[in-house]
């Protein structure tokens, strides 16, 4: 959520703005309602801002050129205090003209520094942020050093925050401090990039270094200075790292949208996550663990936090987790989750899914687990992120970079590390024996293979979603593991396609939904494979004959050869054969290739739809 970017050279012949510009395209994921950028030239600043996506930035920086500078910095903006508006629009100048400043993340105890620091001075829109560049002009007066003034500045703040600063008539240094908010350094020859994510200059340098929770950072052409919460200097070898993957992940390679090319991508996501979990003697590891393996046959309990489609996976892995484990696995919205007083304790296991690692809300409910003496795992995709550090063990997902800010890949991925876990701890309790664990893996195996037979359909399930752009509505249901499949099909096309769209238990239908099934209303229903043994497949053929009866358009998601989907369906996308507890990674894929070419035949933009962010790093 908001995306920072920062640069600093020798020279002056590569356009400073330029570069930062483009990191700021590679993270318009994390916000697009604002953006801007500032560089010092001869001791003043330049700034450019716009309301709106970075083409609108774009504009307006040809139309007033920006001049050659060796310090630039900028920002993408998802707004949390003011509306989206030049003046509430980053970088922040202070009104004394000295300090420039981007940030990421909310600082709660604003009003409060504007009484005390700023003697309640009157303010241009007052956002938390302008508080803040005010501040920091405001202790530069006295401190005469951006870094000192910087460190004297977030001892008295609250909140999170990511901040990149300049001292306008200081250009040979940039100033950076992070607090609950991601920022990393990227190490170049006589230039220096610092940025919320390496996407934003991986094209230029794969030598990063992490700043971690309450470090600073002063940031020169040839020199970079990191210093801990008690403003020493540090020694930040260990913080260095090499990328290792390249910039064409954050490309579309060809495809009109991220999202088509992630959905394309998720047999590679899946095989990715599943392949090199193995030792030689056919154990499944874990990516990370900071305890004893014996712990996990001693819980009573594993309670799945996360948000949004991150969620649904969770309530999918219940099924499985549960039936293979034996052991009550709650799932629980982050947000609500440390809010209603839960039971957890020393012998339960909280496991936190995120593709970013970055969700506040899911990390404050990790915080929340550990401070009641529960075990912490990860599912998580963002190697480095703050859950990944965060939590006592971790399974990565590798489904690689996932730009679109609908989740896709990143789900399946996230499905698949839940098998891995239920399989993992029924093999450390003792709760399948070491052949059946064995032929679920294989079973398991077979998935990516099946995911691409299904985009096999896309260009067929694209024909059938372009021809429903007159929809106000579209419903989904699902029993058993379709249900949480139901939740995401819903989830999809609200978030890409603005439709009013949600998802029912099938069962629960006749309690109280039924009632908006109108003539014409388009249900997608996902039928269980005919031999599903936990009995839901006869039931939900009853329901799509008492939605059909009242003039529903049914579109059925079936295994492949079954013959009892009633008569006058009004379309049927197939699965192959798969047991119902792996079918939920497989249904899903026309759900999203549907919301999907729904959204581009509606002229949305798909990868940055309205009011969302890919990151929420707020609470
Ligand atoms: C945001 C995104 C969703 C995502 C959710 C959780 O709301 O728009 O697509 O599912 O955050 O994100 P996480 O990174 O924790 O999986």
């Amino acid at each position: 959520m908001c995306g920072i970017v920062g640069y600093i050279q020798t020279n002056k012949s590569l356009n400073s703005w330029k570069l930062v510009f483009e990191g700021l395209e590679y993270l318009e994921y994390r916000g697009y309602d604002s953006a801007g950028i500032a560089q010092i030239v001869n001791n003043r600043v330049e700034v450019t801002k716009a309301v709106g996506k970075l083409a609108n930035l774009k504009r307006k920086i040809a139309k007033t050129p920006f001049s050659l500078s060796n310090a630039a910095i900028g920002h993408t903006r998802w707004a949390t205090h003011g509306k989206p508006s030049i003046v509430n629009a980053h970088p922040h100048i202070s009104s004394n003209g000295q300090v420039a400043l981007v940030h990421n993340g909310i600082i709660e105890n604003a009003s409060r520094i504007h009484k005390t620091v700023l003697g309640g001075k009157k303010l241009q829109g007052g956002t938390d942020t302008e508080i803040v560049t005010e501040a920091l002009a405001h202790i530069l007066i006295k401190e005469k050093d951006l870094s000192k003034a910087m460190f004297k500045l977030v001892n008295i703040l609250e909140g999170s925050w990511a901040f990149v600063a300049m001292d306008i008539n200081d250009s040979s240094k940039i100033v950076c401090a992070r607090h609950n908010s991601p920022l990393v350094i990227g190490l170049g020859e006589n230039y220096n990039f610092v940025a919320s994510d390496v996407i934003a200059f991986v094209n230029h340098t794969k030598n990063a270094v992490e700043i971690k929770q309450d470090q600073l950072a002063v940031i020169t052409c040839e020199k970079v200075s990191v210093f801990d919460k008690h403003n020493q200097e540090i020694n930040f070898t260990s913080q260095k790292y090499e990328i290792l993957w390249d910039i064409n992940q954050a490309q579309k390679g060809g495809y009109s949208s991220f999202m088509e090319k992630e959905i394309r991508e998720q047999p590679s996501a899946v095989r990715n996550t599943i392949y090199g979990r193995r030792t030689n003697e056919g154990i499944i590891e874990l990516d990370k663990l900071s305890f004893d393996k014996s712990y996990f046959a001693q819980i009573n309990k594993i309670t799945v936090i996360a948000c949004g489609t991150a969620a649904h996976s969770g309530y999918v892995a219940r099924f499985a987790i549960e039936h293979w484990c034996r052991i009550p696995v709650e799932v629980e919205y982050a947000h609500e989750f440390r809010y209603r007083d839960p039971i957890v304790d020393s012998k339960t296991l909280v496991v936190a899914i995120s593709q970013s690692g970055e969700t506040m809300d899911t990390l404050m409910a990790v915080r929340y687990a550990k401070e009641q003496g529960a075990k912490t795992l990860a599912i998580v995709n963002t190697l480095g992120s703050a859950l990944d550090r965060q939590c006592d063990a971790v399974l990565y997902t590798y489904a690689g970079r996932e730009i679109a800010v609908a989740s896709t890949k990143a789900f399946l991925a996230q499905i698949t590390a839940c098998y891995l876990l239920g399989l993992y701890l029924a093999e450390i309790r003792g709760n399948l024996f070491i052949d059946e664990i064995t032929t679920k893996l294989q079973e398991l195996k077979t998935l990516p293979d099946k995911i691409a037979k299904i985009l096999t359909h896309y260009e067929e399930i694209c024909q059938f979603a372009k021809l429903q752009k007159r929809q106000k509505s579209v419903l989904f249901l699902g029993r058993h593991i379709g249900y949480p499949i139901a939740l995401e099909g819903a989830l999809k096309l609200k978030e890409i396609a603005y439709i009013h769209s949600e998802g029912f238990a099938a069962g629960e239908l006749k309690h109280g939904p039924i009632a908006i099934i109108e003539p014409g209303q388009l249900v997608f229903v996902i039928v269980p494979p005919q031999n599903d043994r936990a009995g839901v497949h006869a039931k939900v053929i009853s329901n799509i004959e008492e939605i059909a009866s009242r003039g529903a358009r049914v579109v059925a998601i079936a295994e492949q050869g079954d013959q009892t989907l009633p008569k006058g369906i009004t379309k049927t996308f197939f699965r192959p054969k798969t047991p119902i507890l792996f079918s939920a990674i497989l249904d899903i894929i026309p759900l999203q290739i549907f919301a999907c070419s729904l959204a581009g035949a509606l002229n949305l933009d798909i990868d940055m739809p309205r009011n969302l962010a890919k990151s929420v790093t707020v609470e």
